[in-house]
């Protein structure tokens, strides 16, 4: 038999060279959907998946898993009674059919707010609620909303009266009795503390109550809050398209059962890859719940939005807070708040990371819900325009490529829609 001749082994050599490379580029450039996952791509994939099927505990409410208070919560979460004009409840700018958001860039009550509403499926795992997380459980952060002027417009002492008048048995079997709240004059209906302005005539009413009313209404509210926090931890995330795939993918079935289109694929690659999302959509909720500023367009008319900067101070100062006497909490547990610096340079312009499961349904986006779709936020993250108003765009954001197809990413973002939950929570409750 002959020996091949050198000529013939040389292209031999450079074949499967050629072919080794074809096959690392392949993986390494992340474009070919049918690639098998490494060990490590696949524990990446793992850890963002299945969403939670129960909430964390909330040792600061001692009847966030009361029954009785999840159907009160229910209740005042569609009721319109508990707004100035009678016309405005949570469900007003958390609409079930939208994924418990209102599909405004910025949402509206009784007047124009400057924040869009995000949804409150899955507000059960976030650790600081609000965009600029200036609250540091679900049931405080409900005060926000239903005293704010362009919101509910109530004060706690109306919102203490209105449970009064139309809950007082449902209030009292979880809490306990009311105080008789029927004197005005005693309880002035316009009487609410307004952080910063102790001059307003709200602010002066207030301090006209007596300590121990004062205390009497802050409990009634606290307690309020509390309910709503007990209903809407029955509003979890469903399991999506990509929770399937990644589940086929475990019982053995490298096609993942055929649950992601070859577009969502490759995006879930470059998502867990070159697009480097995962550094700070991680976990099942796809959210790191911590503090970014991604430098978006800014309006240079506008004011300054300081974000987790000032939501880092209001937390620390809430008079409900961990630690509280609101609060059902050992104080000495309160390691959240304990180890929060206000003054971290990186909060400046910073906002909370949002979950991205069923984000295809909650546009538009971002915390002043300035873009329109899910096309111009990947947009957005692949030519990072201009600079931040404040502070500074997050270094990791500049490791992008530009050249991840958006059609890919979107795809993949879309594989996180779900079902809404259990159909008697995402409605009104029956009459
Ligand atoms: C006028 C519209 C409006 C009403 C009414 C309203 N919200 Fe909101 N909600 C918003 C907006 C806007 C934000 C974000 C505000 C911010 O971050 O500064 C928000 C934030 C939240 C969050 C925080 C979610 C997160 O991921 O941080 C929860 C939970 C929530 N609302 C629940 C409620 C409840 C409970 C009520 C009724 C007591 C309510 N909302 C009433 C517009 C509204
Ligand atoms: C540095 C951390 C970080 C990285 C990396 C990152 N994001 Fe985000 N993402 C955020 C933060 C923070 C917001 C909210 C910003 C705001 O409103 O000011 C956000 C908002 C979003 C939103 C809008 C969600 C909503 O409800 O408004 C989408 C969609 C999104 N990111 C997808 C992605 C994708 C896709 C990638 C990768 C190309 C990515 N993100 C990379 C932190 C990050």
């Amino acid at each position: 038999m002959r020996t091949p001749s050198r000529p013939a082994l040389l292209l031999a050599f450079l074949g499967a060279l050629a072919l080794v490379s074809a096959l690392a580029s392949c993986r390494g450039d992340g474009r070919h959907a049918d690639a098998p996952w490494t060990p490590a791509e696949l524990a990446l994939i793992e850890s963002l998946s299945p969403p939670p099927t129960a909430p964390p505990p909330s040792p600061s409410n001692r009847v966030a898993d009361d029954e009785r208070a999840a159907a009160l919560g229910h209740a005042l979460f569609f009721d319109t009674r508990l707004s100035a004009n009678g016309q405005v409840a949570c469900a007003t700018c958390h609409k079930p059919e939208l994924y418990f958001t209102d599909g405004l860039p910025t949402a509206r009550g009784l007047g124009k707010t400057k924040r869009h509403a995000p949804t409150v499926l899955g507000a059960a795992f976030v650790t600081f609620p609000f965009w600029d997380g200036r609250k540091d459980s679900l049931w405080a952060q409900a005060h926000g909303p239903l005293e704010a002027p362009e919101e509910h417009g109530l004060t706690r002492v109306q919102v203490a009266t209105l449970i009064q008048t139309h809950y007082r048995a449902d209030y009292e079997a979880l809490f306990g009795p009311l105080p008789d709240l029927s004197d005005a004059a005693r309880f002035p209906p316009e009487a609410r503390p307004i952080p910063n302005k102790p001059n307003a005539v709200a602010s002066a009413k207030w301090q006209s109550l007596s300590a121990p009313d004062r205390e009497a209404i802050n409990t009634i509210f606290a307690n309020v809050g509390k309910a709503l926090e007990a209903y809407e931890r029955k509003l979890l995330p469903q399991p999506a398209p990509f929770d399937a795939y990644v589940k086929a993918l475990q019982s053995g079935d490298p096609r993942g059962g055929g649950h992601l289109s070859p577009e969502a694929r490759r995006g879930l690659r470059a998502f867990i890859g070159e697009a480097q999302c995962v550094n700070c959509h991680n976990g099942p909720l796809l959210t790191d719940m911590e503090f970014h500023n991604l430098g978006l367009p800014f309006d240079p008319y506008s004011n300054v939005d300081m974000g987790r900067a000032i939501g880092a101070v209001e937390v620390l100062g809430d008079e409900f807070r961990c630690g509280s006497p609101y609060s059902d909490q050992d104080p000495a547990t309160c390691d959240q708040l304990r180890f929060l610096n206000p003054r971290f340079e990186d909060f400046r312009g910073a906002f909370k990371t949002p979950s991205l499961r069923n984000v295809a349904r909650t546009g538009p986006y971002m915390h002043d819900g300035q873009l329109q779709t899910l096309a111009e936020v990947i947009a957005f993250y692949k030519t990072l325009p201009g600079r931040a108003q404040v502070g500074h765009r997050e270094l990791v954001l500049t490791l992008l490529t530009e050249d991840v197809p958006a059609g890919d990413l979107i795809a993949f973002l879309e594989s996180l829609t779900g079902p809404l939950p259990d159909d008697r929570w995402a409605r009104p409750p029956a009459p």
